[in-house]
């Protein structure tokens, strides 16, 4: 008899004969049987191209799960339900082990392989069947009950298993690519692999920055040289930087100099510009510090948890022939307390709730504000911080390192900052008091367990704080109205060479990377299935930046520099504004240019690192240029 003949009379059988001794226990086994049998089929393609011996495997499995889901309805015996009790345990015992010490017949014997959503569902699915097999041995389940009462008592574990099933093989189905590439070789491609630095004579400033697991604050955290932020860089305009990343953590990393023009090879993003540096390797980066400002790095792999661990510091570039008078530079990394865990954490400034630095009365501050907040966990996405200087009149000297022009004195306004987004206040200190910055505030907790809503303030020099505001009510900082307008190529534009939108199109549940989870979609895409911005080398670009969703992106491009050319439609009537990352609110569009005037393949993604690894990236691909890098499952390489 065939398989299918088997399940006919199977199904003629147990509709003829509910009295046979086959009651609710029996049909719920059998559901969640087959659906663990659909979930091992559905994951066995992949696994077939990953791996023919766990491809052949899975087949086998699902197929076994299958009959085994027939035979327990069909004829049903103590000795089957033994049988299928300790087949099951094997099963989950062989999943466990694959997990956690690896398995001798592997494409990498005893490597670990990565917990999945289907697998866990697959697992969990047997677990219950191990408890029920368990069930129908002790009590032999009560005979003639009626068609109805069965039905009935079988229709929790119907649901159960259809919705298993269906998530379980919906992830399955869709595994995350094993190794994409952006941009793959053609016969006359170049390489951005060659596209490093070129020998100079510059001035040298070398740093080693050694990436290790530790504990910081009493929390796991993932550290450059054991601190939370890293140690600050601080370069002079024209240097020559050279950074090597050691890597001592349990897994591969990279280093991103994030708002900095550099080669495409030194840009640090995994799978794109670089293979991800494996745990105990290391990786030298090699720039000259084009322009002045103030930038930061972080790890460009696995992005979104590598830096809510702790791995991010600030990279300042002083300009050549010395600083305006500054009496004290201090740079404020804004950030989440490190480590793995549920909820938002506290917020932080350097590593501190409430920090203190010194100034004296009539000294000039520098802050150099950076928004560096990721955190992990549910509901954690997009935190705009909305910080506020009070206690003496300041001037926003520059946004994302790039000076603004003749800047006026501002009082106290809410300066909204979105993730990856810098900004520098230059201020005298008066005469007596402080100078407090304040309005720094963690996520709206989301769910009733996680903490509470955090704040976190600095206070600069001594004496008593400046009065307290109701910051709600405080202006918000308009940069398409501040300082004078200065010339600048872009706004001067009359043509564009390519003229694209960019529709942030929200998001949404969906089958993605293997998982079931919530998408973040660009064009109704998301990564790596968002078409890229194909450009020339000398082209004039303009983007339309236009956000239908509910949340702000902070929409961030790597190696260059958009300039703001209008903000809802509205041309900017002060100085040109010059930032890597556009806060792009809930229903704003921004129109912004720049120059393809570094070749190579570049990330453009949203810096909230939830929403790119939800597939809000994509990439400005120059033409005649490609990436011997991929990304994906198999790549070792997941830049988001
Ligand atoms: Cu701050 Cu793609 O990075
Ligand atoms: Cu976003």
């Amino acid at each position: 008899m065939s398989a299918s003949q088997v399940a006919v009379h199977a199904l003629a059988r147990t509709v003829e004969s509910p009295a046979r001794g086959r009651g609710a226990l029996v049909y719920s086994v059998s559901l969640f049987t087959l659906a663990a049998a659909a979930i091992h089929l559905a994951a066995a393609p992949e696994h077939l191209a990953e791996y023919v011996l766990y491809g052949y495997f899975f087949v086998g499995l699902g197929l076994a799960q299958a009959a085994l889901a027939v035979a327990l309805i069909a004829q049903p015996s103590r000795r089957l339900f033994v049988g299928s009790a300790i087949g099951t345990l094997l099963v989950i015992a062989l999943w466990t082990a694959s997990r956690t010490t690896g398995l001798p017949i592997a494409p990498v014997p005893w490597r670990p392989e990565a917990v999945g959503f289907p697998d866990v569902t697959a697992t969990v699915l047997e677990g219950v069947s191990y408890v029920f097999f368990l069930l129908l041995l002790r009590k032999p389940e009560p005979r003639r009950r009626g068609h109805f009462r069965v039905a009935l008592a079988t229709t929790p574990s119907l649901l159960i298993s259809a919705l298993a099933g269906f998530l379980g093989t919906g992830a399955a189905l869709s595994p995350m690519a094993p190794a994409f590439s952006a941009a793959p070789a053609t016969a006359s491609s170049i390489s951005v692999a060659s596209l490093v630095a070129p020998a100079g004579g510059e001035p040298v400033k070398a740093f080693t920055l050694t990436a290790r697991a530790t504990t910081v604050g009493g929390q796991p955290a993932w550290t450059y040289d054991g601190t939370v932020p890293g140690p600050e860089l601080h370069v002079t305009q024209g240097d020559r930087v050279r950074v090597t990343l050691v890597n001592r953590l349990p897994a591969a990393s990279s280093i991103h100099w994030h708002g900095i023009v550099l080669p495409n090879a030194e840009d640090g993003v995994a799978g794109l510009t670089q293979n991800a540096v494996p745990p105990g390797a290391s990786f030298t980066y090699e720039f000259v510090a084009r322009d002045a400002g103030t930038y930061w790095y972080h790890s460009h792999q696995d992005t979104s948890h590598q830096l809510a661990a702790g791995l991010f510091g600030a990279l300042i570039v002083e300009p050549k022939g010395g600083a305006p008078a500054i009496d004290r530079d201090y740079s404020l990394l804004i950030h989440y307390q490190p480590g793995y865990r549920p909820g938002y954490g506290t917020l932080l400034v350097n590593g501190s709730r409430d920090l203190h630095l010194a100034a004296n009365p009539g000294e000039t501050v520098r802050l150099r504000l950076i928004d560096a907040i990721e955190a992990t966990g549910m509901g954690a996405d997009g935190q705009v911080e909305e910080p506020v200087l009070l206690g003496a009149p300041y001037a926003i000297a520059a946004l994302d390192g790039h000076d603004l022009n003749q800047p006026q004195q501002l009082g106290p306004e809410r300066i909204f900052l979105g993730m990856g987004q810098r900004a520098d206040l230059v201020f005298k200190m008066p005469a007596s008091g402080s100078v407090r910055l304040t309005g720094l505030k963690s996520s709206q907790p989301l769910l009733p367990w996680d903490p509470k809503q955090s704040t976190s303030s600095v206070t600069i020099g001594e004496g008593p704080a400046p009065a307290a505001l109701d910051i709600a009510k405080l202006p918000r900082f308009d940069l398409t109205s501040y300082g004078l307008p200065a010339a600048d190529r872009l706004l001067e534009a009359s043509r564009f060479d390519v003229d694209k939108r960019i529709d942030l199109t929200g998001g949404g549940p969906a089958f993605r990377n293997g998982s079931f989870g919530f998408a973040d979609t660009i064009n109704h895409a998301a990564a790596p299935n968002i078409a890229p911005i194909r450009v020339r080398s000398g082209d004039l670009v303009r983007l339309r930046v236009v956000n239908h969703s509910q949340q702000s992106h902070p929409i961030h491009i790597h190696g260059h520099v958009f300039t703001v050319l209008a903000r809802n439609g509205q041309p900017l009537s002060g100085s040109p504004v010059h930032l890597d990352a556009i806060l792009v609110g809930p229903g704003e569009s921004w129109d912004v240019g720049f120059v393809a005037d570094n070749p190579g393949i570049w990330m453009l993604h949203c810096h909230v690192l939830n929403h790119a690894a939800g597939g809000m990236s994509m990439t400005v691909n120059y033409d005649g240029y490609s990436t011997p890098f991929t990304m994906g499952s198999q790549s070792g390489n997941e830049p988001e």
